[in-house]
């Protein structure tokens, strides 16, 4: 562990939430506009940036590369680019924190330049696969040392120099790997064409165009084909963050567990490839209502109206998994308290997140007295009164924290998770806002 100073937190049950909660911008929009925005020729201007732990590794590293980032107020950044393939070699390794999605994309987004970065992280994300990504990447002629066969952080990377095109399929549904691939293919010479098997998140595909690069998305059988033609050119423009929907998916369960709550979560990012969660939430019975549908930046958002509600166990399907791979912690909280058995299916991915996320899970909900199995790739949840009672170990891992203590405020015995400081990398303002709203989460 690298935090030398746990903060444990409690969360008890609690009365009615009631309130508008504003929760802070995406992680992934808020990590390709500084990315985009290093990249692109001129100016860009980004507004509703999320400021957080990762965010803010990411600008670090940016910085290292030559681009010039600049927070004007809380949210508001300017960003000046270097140009496509004008990255300059940083002096010192490029210390990530905790984020696999910033130091992945920014590892595609040098892979095509001559130049070598050292990429490092925390003790969570050092022990995170980059292979993952960074073979992928040798089609464009990227080399690598890492860590073992894995590719374990500290990596270094060498961007290869003059990059033909590729054509390739990426195997794993993961964004970050797509996104590496397609930031690798700007700086290539000719159209890329990556193809991949299943419908991961796709901002990077739209920031893309809209910073110029000439961009064309096919759907293939489940999947989908995008080719990019390089060298780009980006323009800096301006980019308007939404709010996060994973992280309004912790007061999103909170107020459909807790007893006569009601609650706001106003300009809620409403992308189809991110609403898995709240699809699943319908089909088990949730009262929420999706209002003032719009686009913002290119993006869907809307305002949500949550009310608690009586959960019915469902199947969730394993080919849903990738419009809700961060929110299975959370969802299998919601499952805790739902009437009856809730099967998540199809969930090898989660082993590879900030922890195991399978196994924290299935941790936290054994200490809790939660009936549960883990059956291959599927987690199987027994639904009813949640005992509570249980301290949860978090692994340096943000939502697993937000989910246990989301738990608690429900349960009938209170619930500790072992250390709240990793919730800073995503969602900063999480305890303040869980309070405004009525929680109790208090030192054990
Ligand atoms: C992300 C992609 C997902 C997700 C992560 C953010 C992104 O990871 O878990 O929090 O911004 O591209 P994978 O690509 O590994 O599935």
């Amino acid at each position: 562990m690298d935090n030398a100073n746990p903060a444990p937190l409690t969360a008890r049950r609690t009365g009615p939430l009631k309130g508008r909660a504003q929760v802070p911008g995406d992680k992934s929009i808020s990590q390709r506009a500084l990315i985009l925005g290093a990249l692109a020729e001129g100016e860009t201007r980004i507004t509703g940036l999320l400021e957080s732990g990762d965010v803010h590794s990411t600008a670090g590293a940016l910085r290292g590369f030559g681009a010039g980032l600049e927070q004007q107020a809380p949210g508001r950044w300017t960003v000046r680019g270097t140009g496509v393939g004008n990255w300059k070699q940083p002096a010192q390794p490029l210390d990530f924190g905790n984020s696999g999605t910033g130091s992945r994309l920014v590892m595609g987004a040098m892979a095509t330049t001559p130049i070598t970065a050292v990429f490092t992280g925390d003790a969570s994300l050092r022990s995170r696969p980059m292979a993952r990504v960074l073979d992928p990447l040798k089609v464009f002629g990227t080399r690598y040392e890492g860590q073992g066969p894995r590719a374990l952080m500290p990596v270094a990377v060498h961007g290869a120099a003059d990059a033909p095109a590729a054509d390739a399929i990426v195997a794993t549904a993961s964004a970050q790997v797509k996104s590496a691939m397609l930031l690798a293919a700007l700086n290539a010479r000719g159209v890329s064409r990556i193809a991949q098997g299943t419908l991961t998140r796709d901002h990077s595909e739209r920031m893309l165009a809209g910073f110029g690069a000439r961009i064309a998305v096919t759907r293939d059988g489940e999947g989908e084909v995008i080719a990019i033609e390089g060298p780009a050119r980006l323009t800096g423009c301006a980019v308007e963050v939404p709010r996060d929907p994973s992280s309004a998916a912790f007061p999103l369960v909170a107020a459909l567990i807790v007893p006569g709550s009601e609650i706001e979560l106003p300009g809620i990012l409403l992308n189809a490839r991110r609403t898995g969660l709240i699809t699943t939430l319908l089909e088990m019975g949730a009262r929420i209502e999706i209002a003032n549908r719009r686009v913002s930046g290119g993006e869907e958002i809307g305002d949500l109206v949550v009310r608690h509600s009586e959960l019915t166990g469902v199947d969730v399907p394993p080919d849903r998994a990738p419009s809700m791979i961060d929110e299975y912690p959370i969802l299998a909280v919601a499952a805790a308290f739902a009437k009856g058995a809730t099967a998540m299916r199809g969930l090898e991915e989660l082993r590879v997140k900030e922890s195991d996320r399978l196994a924290a899970v299935a941790e936290g909900l054994e200490r809790n007295g939660v009936r549960h199995a883990i059956k291959g790739d599927d987690l199987l949840v027994e639904g009813g009164a949640v005992p509570g009672g249980g301290t949860v170990p978090t692994h340096m891992d943000h939502r697993i924290a937000m989910s246990f203590l989301t738990m608690g405020l429900a349960s009938r015995k209170p619930v500790t998770v072992d250390d709240v400081a990793m919730i800073a990398t995503s969602f900063p303002e999480y305890q303040d806002l869980m309070r405004a709203l009525g929680a109790v989460m208090e030192a054990p």
